[in-house]
């Protein structure tokens, strides 16, 4: 089976009913990509809790179908769908796979993002690993978007898109807070940020391109959060250097980034478009 909806089949037991963040909702559908784990699957969780049947996608099937197999066992309705958000035709794909199961896409989040995950001078990144952090992080959520919209145009349904960008697309990298031992390494992951950046200014052009179909586009920078590849390879030096660097003395939680998100994409938020909601514990003000 191509998808990671493991034996249970394509929809759940029912919509939980959970605390509300925003105005209820009608029955809206959503996808949200990335989200086998991580910061995605806090969001598929809350969006789950607010009453919205939610396909979770990810490229990686072993942990899309344990995301899934954990919502449903809660009594979400949720689905799964394998796929790689930079491929058109894994997209469409995904996207019919979503209509079939679910219903037509209504809020879409742009979770996928990738780093190189060692230190990474910008001046010996190979070209390949540059082509491919920009190709996952800003051409995925480009067409994600575009077959989603062009989708919610059709239908004159109208819709909420959220991306989720980056602190490191308002800064550069602080690589003195990387490396193993006591030595900083050098970590200019230029092509992380320079692609979160892009993130930001394509959720301004796109929300201007439809607001007036009704399509609200937003993102969420999100500051260090605790998730596995967040902290990968941090040495216990660095995850306490990351913690003096935030105002706020700690690092986010999964959890709370999805409340942002669940914010944005609810009626509360109606009159917010091309804006970028910043959940950092005040990084970027220090
Ligand atoms: N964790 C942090 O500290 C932090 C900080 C700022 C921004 N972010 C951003 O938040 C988002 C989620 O971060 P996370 O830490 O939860 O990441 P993660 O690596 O834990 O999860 C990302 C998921 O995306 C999937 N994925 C990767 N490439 C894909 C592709 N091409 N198609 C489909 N799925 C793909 C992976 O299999 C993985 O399950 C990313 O955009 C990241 O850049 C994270």
């Amino acid at each position: 089976m191509r998808d990671g909806r493991g034996a249970s089949g394509d929809t759940g037991a029912g919509r939980a009913i959970g605390a509300s963040v925003g105005t209820p909702v009608s029955r809206r559908v959503a996808l949200v990509t990335g989200s086998g784990r991580g910061i995605g699957l806090a969001i598929a969780e809350t969006l789950c809790r607010e009453g919205l049947p939610v396909m979770l996608v990810d490229a990686d099937r072993e942990r899309l179908q344990s995301a899934v197999k954990s919502l449903r066992d809660d009594g979400h309705e949720s689905a799964g769908v394998v796929g790689d958000v930079t491929r058109p035709r894994d997209v469409d794909r995904m996207l019919a796979r979503t209509t079939a199961t679910l219903g037509p896409v209504e809020v879409l989040v742009n979770n996928v993002g990738v780093f190189i995950p060692e230190p990474n001078r910008a001046e010996d990144v190979d070209l390949a690993s540059w082509r491919r952090i920009i190709d996952v992080n800003l051409n995925g959520t480009f067409l994600m978007s575009q077959r989603v919209a062009r989708s919610m145009i059709e239908r004159g349904s109208g819709g909420a898109i959220v991306n989720i960008a980056s602190i490191y697309g308002m800064r550069a990298m602080d690589w003195r807070l990387y490396g193993t031992g006591r030595r900083p390494q050098r970590y200019d992951d230029a092509s992380y940020a320079v692609s979160k950046a892009a993130v930001i200014q394509l959720t301004r052009s796109l929300s201007v391109s439809w607001a007036g179909f009704g399509i609200r586009v937003n993102s969420v920078s999100p500051g260090p959060i605790e998730t596995e590849s967040g902290r990968a390879g941090l040495s216990p030096a660095s995850f306490r250097k990351i913690v003096s660097r935030v105002p706020m003395g700690r690092w986010g939680q999964p959890m709370e980034i999805a409340q942002a998100v669940a914010f944005l994409v609810s009626d509360q938020a109606g009159y917010i478009t091309g804006a970028n909601l910043v959940v950092d514990g005040g990084w970027v003000c220090w």
